[in-house]
């Protein structure tokens, strides 16, 4: 009942809607009508009420749960189950949980907050309450185990157009699925997946985005090698013009890249693979530079060519020789900044 209350006040932007039409309408009392706007009042909803006028929507701030995630989402499969989380471990590993248990293809799990969020090669995700977006997929595909890696540089060019839709910042991506915003990671992508020798069971993309934080909010190291979308906007984009309440908003933003996710998975299920390659290599900021590959005991230098149509980084080593690597467990370092 409180979101059918709360969808008639947006139904109606900046018009006062009164107890009784409300009490009508959706048939319950108007005590009920009250209690259910002072519990939305709580959640954050600004609502103004006058006595003899009734309600009215003054602003819907950055709110994240399941309704307003899924309120006009436009997919087929890909957030149709939502699970939202005030606070959790990390979703990804929420999510494992519920594939476990045999939840549908596309279930997604979103969080406020993470108190151990995880990062690749076993870094820790700092994921600070209310400042970006946490959140995993549950895909479950029909493809061998080594075409994962596709779904992955998939999601990647998913958030990189998702984060350009929403706020007009151009993203690139550094291999195989940072998301790069002047030169500062804004987004990292971790998959990980259920699989037996020819098959995947399920996979599990999690992808955390920095959204609101302001420099101070990035500690240590992370200052110099992090930023967030309100950074960005606040460095490209002349701060009158921009609508920062729709900018920010992370059901928004959650909403635009599973409808780009599923445009994508879509593309790859039906063999269009060399349209996610080359949009990839449009975004790619690693292509044509020179990177040290750190792999499990060895470090070695190459220039980032291409990537291959299962994804892997090929270089060219100083004597020449052509080399192919796979994203697992190697971390990438661009010789000149950070891309
Ligand atoms: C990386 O190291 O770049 C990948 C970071 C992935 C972080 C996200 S936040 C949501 C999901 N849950 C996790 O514990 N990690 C991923």
């Amino acid at each position: 009942m409180k979101e059918e209350i709360l969808d008639k006040l947006k139904e109606n932007p900046g018009q006062f809607v009164s107890g009784e039409v409300l009490s009508d309408t959706l048939g319950v009392s108007r005590t009920a009508i009250w209690k259910h706007m002072k519990d939305l009042k709580e959640e954050g909803y600004i609502i103004e009420s006058i006595s003899k006028k009734g309600y009215r929507l003054l602003a819907v701030p950055d709110i994240l749960n399941e309704h307003e995630i899924k309120q006009g989402l436009k997919t087929s499969f890909i957030g149709q189950r939502v699970d939202y989380l005030k606070t959790v471990d990390s979703t990804n590993r929420y999510a494992k949980e519920i594939a476990l248990n045999g939840c549908e293809d596309g279930t997604i799990v979103a969080a406020d907050s993470q108190t151990s969020g995880r990062g690749r090669l076993g870094r820790e995700w700092v994921s600070a309450d209310r400042k970006g977006i946490w959140m995993s997929v549950v895909l479950r595909p029909t493809i061998p185990p080594e075409e994962v890696q596709l779904i992955t540089l998939a999601a990647s060019v998913a958030v990189v157009t998702a984060i350009y839709n929403t706020t007009g910042l151009k993203t690139g991506i550094k291999w195989p699925n940072d998301i790069i915003l002047d030169g500062k990671k804004v987004c990292g992508i971790l998959t990980e997946m259920s699989c037996e020798m020819e098959r995947v069971n399920f996979l599990i993309v999690g992808i955390g985005i920095n959204v609101s934080h302001e420099r101070q909010d990035f500690s240590g190291d992370l200052r110099k090698a992090a930023t967030s979308i309100k950074i960005g906007l606040e460095e490209h984009i002349d701060s009158s013009e921009i609508d920062w309440s729709s900018c920010l908003n992370r059901s928004n933003l959650i909403k635009e890249i599973l409808i780009e996710l599923e445009k994508v998975y879509f593309n790859l299920k039906n063999g269009l693979t060399k349209d996610i390659i080359g949009q990839w290599k449009k975004y790619s900021v690693t292509l044509g530079k020179q990177v040290k590959i750190i792999a499990r005991g060895s470090e070695y230098i190459g220039t980032a060519i291409d990537i291959t149509e299962d994804g892997k980084l090929v270089l060219i080593l100083p004597d020449g020789e052509r080399h192919e690597v796979m994203s697992g467990e190697v971390s990438v370092r661009g010789l000149l900044g950070y891309s």
